[in-house]
């Protein structure tokens, strides 16, 4: 909550205005609490206040696409997407409405990205390689037809410029071993055959996510 809000709340209280204010709310599984209030008193406590998570565990959400994250959402309280992490931490959210879950989406994928550090340069360089033309000798397809040039996805292909290593790393795991992200069918294909070494490579990529020029396997355009 920003100062002005806080403070004009404050001010309602103050007046006596305010028994039903649900900015305020602690019952926020109250249907009538809007996403917004949600994602701040709740979602930031592991995703971040602006969707910057600082730990890995957690996926940032800042400049997702919304589509994808109403996917996801829809698929959490169905309990559809089921690998370990999904049912500890996110099958508690069966009580987020419809359009609960849309404002949630519109609030992070409206937000900033934050792409990570490039420290390992000679893992990134392998990564950008298999992001923009796969591993053909694997049937490995390349991540670019889908992820986008910028890594920035589009409607239910999620960005991945800028996401945790650790967190893209586990999910490629996630698809390669099981059934349990219920739209993974796509991405089990492109994970097949993809050895642990490959799936490092292109997750220290998108974390990091270079500008063409610096990352030397990537067309360079002079200018
Ligand atoms: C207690 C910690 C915690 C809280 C609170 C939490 N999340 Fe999560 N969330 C996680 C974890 C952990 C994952 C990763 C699950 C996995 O590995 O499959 C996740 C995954 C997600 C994903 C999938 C992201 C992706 O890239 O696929 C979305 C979307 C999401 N959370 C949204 C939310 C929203 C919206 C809220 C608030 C209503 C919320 N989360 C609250 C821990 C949390
Ligand atoms: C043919 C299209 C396609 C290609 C090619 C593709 N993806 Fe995906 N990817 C998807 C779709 C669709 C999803 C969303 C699946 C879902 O909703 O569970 C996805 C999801 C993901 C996720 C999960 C993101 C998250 O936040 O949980 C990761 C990581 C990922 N892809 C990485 C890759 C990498 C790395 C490559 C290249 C080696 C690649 N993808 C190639 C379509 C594709």
């Amino acid at each position: 909550m920003n100062k002005v809000a806080h403070i004009i709340s404050i001010g309602m209280l103050l007046t006596g205005s305010a028994c039903q204010d649900l900015e305020h709310s602690r019952q926020v599984d109250n249907p009538d609490v809007p996403g917004k209030t949600i994602a701040l008193q709740v979602c930031s406590n592991c995703h971040g206040v602006t969707g910057v998570s600082v730990s890995p565990t957690f996926p940032k959400l800042a400049g997702q696409q919304k589509e994808y994250l109403i996917d996801q959402l829809t698929d959490f309280k169905s309990h559809s997407r089921a690998d370990p992490n999904a049912q500890r931490f996110m099958w508690g959210f069966t009580h987020l409405t419809d359009a609960q879950i849309d404002a949630l989406a519109t609030y992070f994928s409206s937000q900033s990205t934050v792409l990570g550090d490039a420290s390992d340069l000679a893992l990134i360089d392998k990564g950008n390689a298999i992001y923009h033309s796969g591993l053909p000798d694997k049937g490995v397809a390349a991540c670019v037809s889908c992820h986008g040039q910028h890594g920035e996805g589009m409607n239910q292909f999620p960005r991945l410029a800028g996401q945790h290593a650790d967190y893209v790393m586990k999910q490629l795991d996630v698809f390669r071993q099981t059934d349990t992200r219920p739209r993974g069918a796509v991405m089990k294909a492109v994970c097949a055959n993809m050895s642990d070494q490959d799936m490092r490579a292109v997750a220290a990529f998108v974390e990091a996510f270079p500008p063409e020029g610096e990352a030397p396997t990537s067309p360079l355009v002079d200018q």
